[in-house]
């Protein structure tokens, strides 16, 4: 850094910008303007020295010239990149070749006549506006250097935009803003709490809501009818791409509603979205497809329908081949499904097959057979496990031509389902058969109210236990819960989950049911949820509701892979954050005050 007796900082003083710096224009062309901003790059040409002073807004060009002013010409010399500074001047046109058609301000530039420097920089940890990157680490630690960056900020104009949009909708259509408790008891949307110890109550710990689920109930049973709220969910589980441990949902809850009512709603909303932001039509209603369908055909419940490649059923033409991982797979209760690749045939070589089988092994299938269709019949090591009938058949099942690649696997169904539905996006990925600017939505319906959980030994709520079951499926809740249907729904953009929500069981009776139905005693079920149940006895209505994971809907929007990138100060993949150094040790005195004493465990 400079010295500062011989490079004072300046005073803003009575300063005032005219414009940003992307707002100059050939019509402003021969008037005065002061901008402001952070000298993004300098050349220093000798005579002239060229700056491109930047702010949120955009790139100008600034330009000392002694013939202008001889002083701030002089000072000039000692700018750097990120220095912060004010120019006032002349707007110019810039030299005939000179224009820069690329930026918005490119026909003009900045015949500086006064420089005030306000402030200097030490050389940062990475460029800012560069192609040269630091590590994640580093670039969170110096994110509000990232932040600078124009591309960046647009994400977060961008999901600034889409609040307000979501709010603006919401408003008008009868919805009420309604802020909920972030110290509270745990919610059971199926990840760990956070917890916060109590002070004043030592022992015992609030936790921060996983989603206002319970609340939102509790204002429909207090009459509010429609709300909204714009909230933050705190969940302590593992971390990817498309998860943060605390996260914002558009959060919405109707009465004498159901299913129809809230995707209606979302649907106009999400129309809206896509018109004002994308500036794309979405045809409405946006497809709806059971969850039943969606596993069979794309083996995951949050189809991508981008592309096609859908899997297909051949257990019954495998049974009768002398295939003998096909045969028992098919008599042991196993399936065989199979996925065609269109002209996958000579794009895959024997080593991208190797490498692609010991990709679904990675992820638990036992193998991947396959078989090239050609004009007359397969090329492949099945060849002469299969009749001509039976290949004849498989090809019209998966509708091939001649150079198609038919991929098989044979597993128990969720296996083989599962690793399917995995294969068909990495090959998507592979063959670059998804368009940027392409939005396939769906709503997946109609999902299984209860799963059964290796980890607990019994039956787990699949949505969360105020879901309510398909009216059809209530008689099945005696004898085989598990089949039993939910009324619950989830959104599906691109193949991610943007939302999940259900229609709410009001009754005090089916909600006890359903909480012995998961194992949840009495007494447990009052200890956790005790005021909910109390409330359901007085006049709860109908009711219904969805959450909309509003990170994942921006980073889609702003066409990002993860959703750290339009979170202004996210954690890293262990939950850290290396801006604040959070998660960090405290004062012995302040756990004291808690009642709170570390293991040996814990503390390093
Ligand atoms: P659910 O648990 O499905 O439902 O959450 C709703 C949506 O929130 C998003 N989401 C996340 N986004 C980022 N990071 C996370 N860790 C994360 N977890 C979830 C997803 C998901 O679809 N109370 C219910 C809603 C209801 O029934 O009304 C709920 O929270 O996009
Ligand atoms: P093998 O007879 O075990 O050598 O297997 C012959 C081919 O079938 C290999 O390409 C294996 O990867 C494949 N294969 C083995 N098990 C399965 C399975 N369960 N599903 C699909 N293909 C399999």
């Amino acid at each position: 850094m400079r010295d500062t007796e011989e490079h004072p900082i300046d005073s803003l003083g009575d300063w005032k910008r005219t414009h940003d710096c992307g707002g100059l224009r050939a019509e402003d062309i021969g008037n005065r303007a002061l901008l402001m901003g952070w000298v993004n790059s300098r050349r220093d040409m000798g005579n002239l020295i060229f700056i491109d002073l930047r702010d949120r807004e955009g790139i100008t060009q600034i330009v000392f010239d002694p013939q202008e002013d001889e002083e701030s010409h002089h000072r000039a010399r000692v700018l750097r990149n990120e220095w912060v500074v004010a120019v006032r001047g002349r707007v110019s046109p810039r030299l005939t070749g000179q224009e820069n058609a690329k930026l918005p301000t490119g026909a003009v530039e900045l015949k500086v006549t006064d420089l005030r420097i306000l402030n200097r920089t030490e050389t940062p940890p990475f460029q800012v506006d560069g192609a040269v990157d630091g590590s994640e680490n580093l670039r969170l630690k110096y994110r509000y250097l990232e932040l600078r960056r124009k591309k960046v900020f647009d994400n977060f104009r961008r999901r600034h935009q889409m609040t307000a949009l979501v709010r603006d909708h919401l408003n008008r259509h009868g919805f009420i803003e309604v802020e909920t408790p972030f110290l509270t008891k745990s919610t059971p949307e199926g990840a760990r709490d956070y917890l916060v110890p109590s002070r004043v109550h030592k022992g015992l710990f609030y936790a921060l809501p996983q989603s206002p689920q319970l609340f939102k109930q509790l204002l429909m049973i207090s009459g509010f009818d429609r709300y909204y709220q714009i909230a933050r969910c705190f969940r302590d589980e593992d971390l990817r791409a498309d998860r943060q441990p605390e996260f914002t949902q558009v959060d919405i809850e109707m009465s004498f509603a159901d299913e129809k009512t809230v995707m209606n709603i979302i649907e106009e909303l999400m129309a809206e979205l896509f018109e004002k932001i994308l500036g794309i039509t979405l045809p409405l209603p946006i497809p709806r497809m059971e969850y039943r369908e969606a596993m069979e055909r794309f083996g995951t419940d949050r189809p991508d329908l981008r592309f096609s490649m859908e899997i297909k059923d051949i257990t019954d033409l495998a049974e009768v081949s002398d295939f003998k991982v096909f045969k028992s797979a098919a008599q042991s209760g196993g399936v065989v499904k199979a996925i065609k690749i269109d002209g996958g045939g000579p794009v895959f070589s024997r080593k991208s097959l190797d490498e692609l089988s010991r990709l679904v092994t990675d992820w638990g299938a036992k193998g991947l057979a396959w078989a090239k269709v050609t004009e007359q019949s397969w090329q492949s090591s099945l060849d002469k496990f299969f009749s001509v009938e039976t290949k004849k058949a498989v090809n019209t099942r998966l509708a091939t031509a001649p150079e198609d690649l038919i991929l098989f696997i044979a597993d128990q169904p969720r296996i083989a389902l599962s690793v399917m539905g995995m294969l068909r996006l990495e090959l998507a990925a592979r063959l670059k058969l998804i368009h940027k600017d392409h939005y396939a939505p769906v709503w997946v319906t109609k999902f299984p109210l209860l799963e059964y959980s290796e980890e607990s030994g019994g039956l787990e709520a699949v949505h969360h236990p105020f879901t309510s079951p398909l009216e059809d499926d209530i008689p099945l809740l005696q004898d085989r819960p598990e089949q039993a249907r939910a009324r619950a729904y989830d959104i599906v953009l691109n193949g991610s989950e943007i939302g999940g929500g259900s229609v709410r069981i009001h009754s005090l009776a089916l909600q006890q049911e359903m909480f012995k139905l998961l194992g949840i005693s009495k007494e447990a079920a009052d200890i956790k949820f005790g005021f909910f149940l109390e409330a359901l006895k007085y006049g709860a209505p109908p009711h219904a509701g969805i959450a909309l994971g509003f990170d994942r809907l921006v980073a889609i929007f702003s066409g990002v892979d993860s959703i750290r990138e339009v979170i202004a100060f996210p954690k890293t993949q262990s939950a850290a954050c290396p801006l604040t150094d959070a998660p960090s040790k405290v004062e012995e005195a302040q756990l004291k005050e808690l009642g709170l004493c570390l293991t040996k465990m814990t503390v390093d």
